[in-house]
């Protein structure tokens, strides 16, 4: 905590240099803190006058810099922003970065240069990408966080994205809803998995699932067998499944050789149909797995009984609230106000929060009721 807040102490300091040195796009950053997460303030937003908020052209270009295109909730922004940017009259330039750091810095840099107005990031690397922003920033260009904060910069006008510590905590629920339904009487042995330890997701959606699982941990409902409970211990390099499924094998081969698994905590959906795979590789009866996107495949699973849950967090509710904000923008109204915000290491900044919501296969259907391509699956 003590690390954590020098480290921002140090980081303002660094970002107010850079803020004095700069040439400035006409926007000064919301207020330093250093409270730890998401908050909700009163009305802090209507700081943000138009003034500091000059509109552009119609038809500008926009940029949109993603991750990577490795999970179904990419794709499906890639395919949304091209389509729904062109046909609101924008130019899109919308780009993926394969999980390179690198690779998405030069893109946003291409961007820039290229004229785009407003650019849209979803971090490979929340951290990583302070100089390029402030250089975006510099240049009068706008930039909003899509699904993934943007920390350590000022070069950051507000992130839109679903509740990341939220949906952790709609994973553990579910976990837990899930044993007492199919795997009878308490003690259950479970084991947890993370994400990508360099997208700031990750963290908060172990920190939400760690505050409902903890306390059942601790009452000795739950049992970790491994006892790796540490976010460090559990995180999925990259988000990548088949270094998930082999820390599952792994697991599976040296705690459970005379033990049933009952549990998993997954933070995705591929990650979960990996940790499946694995235990049935392993001859185990299917734990009960939670999981998150609701990927076709995963819904398809829920609705066998082979994956207990996911969590829905529609694309195109996120593309749609990201294009509102570029429209505001383009016409001279400056960012919408907003009652979330989030400290990124250096400022509090405007979060745009959408709910997500849980996935079993009581409510499937209800869930899926206005999106026919997942209703399908559900035969
Ligand atoms: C997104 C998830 C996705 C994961 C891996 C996270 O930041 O919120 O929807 O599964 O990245 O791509």
């Amino acid at each position: 905590m003590k690390k954590r807040t020098l480290l921002s102490m140090a980081l303002v300091a660094t970002m107010a240099l850079a803020t004095f040195t700069g040439c400035g796009g006409g926007r000064e950053g919301s207020t330093t803190d250093t409270a730890a997460d998401t908050t909700k303030t009163e009305e802090k937003a209507d700081a943000d006058t138009t003034a500091d908020f000059p509109g552009f052209e119609e038809g500008a270009t926009i940029g949109v810099s993603l991750p990577w295109l490795g999970t179904q909730n990419w794709k499906e922004a890639e395919e949304m922003f091209t389509a729904q940017l062109e046909e609101a009259g924008y130019k899109p330039i919308v780009q993926a970065a394969d999980q390179k750091v690198t690779q998405q810095q030069q893109q946003i840099e291409s961007m820039i240069e290229n004229g785009a107005k407003v650019i849209v990031v979803g971090p490979v690397d929340g951290s990583q990408l302070g100089a390029v922003l402030e250089q975006a920033k510099e240049a009068g260009v706008y930039v909003i966080g899509y699904d993934r904060l943007l920390e350590n910069t000022t070069g950051v006008d507000g992130v839109v994205q679903f509740g990341s510590v939220k949906t952790g905590e709609l994973q553990a629920e579910a976990l837990l809803k899930g044993l007492e339904e199919k795997k009878g009487e308490a003690p259950y042995n479970i084991e947890l998995f993370g994400g990508g330890p360099a997208d700031p997701n990750a963290p908060n959606f172990f920190k939400g699932a760690m505050s409902v699982l903890q306390p059942k941990i601790d009452d000795g409902t739950l049992v970790v067998v491994s006892g790796q409970t540490d976010f460090t211990q559990c995180a999925t390099v990259d988000w990548d499944n088949a270094k998930a499924q082999s820390r599952m094998d792994s697991l599976l081969a040296g705690n459970y050789s005379d033990k049933e698994i009952d549990g998993v905590l997954s933070p995705n959906d591929g990650i979960a149909r990996a940790i499946i795979t694995s235990c049935e590789n392993a001859g185990q009866e299917i734990p009960v797995v939670s999981g998150l996107d609701a990927e076709n495949e995963s819904v398809e699973w829920v609705w066998s009984g082979r994956q207990y849950s996911t969590v829905a967090k529609p694309t195109n509710d996120l593309v749609a609230k990201t294009i509102e904000i570029i429209d505001s923008l383009q016409a001279g109204n400056g960012m919408p106000s907003t009652d979330v915000t989030a400290d990124n290491g250096v400022i509090d900044v405007n979060i745009y929060e959408l709910p997500p919501v849980v996935v079993t296969k009581d409510n499937a259907k209800e869930v899926f009721a206005n999106d026919p391509s997942r209703l399908e699956l559900l035969k």
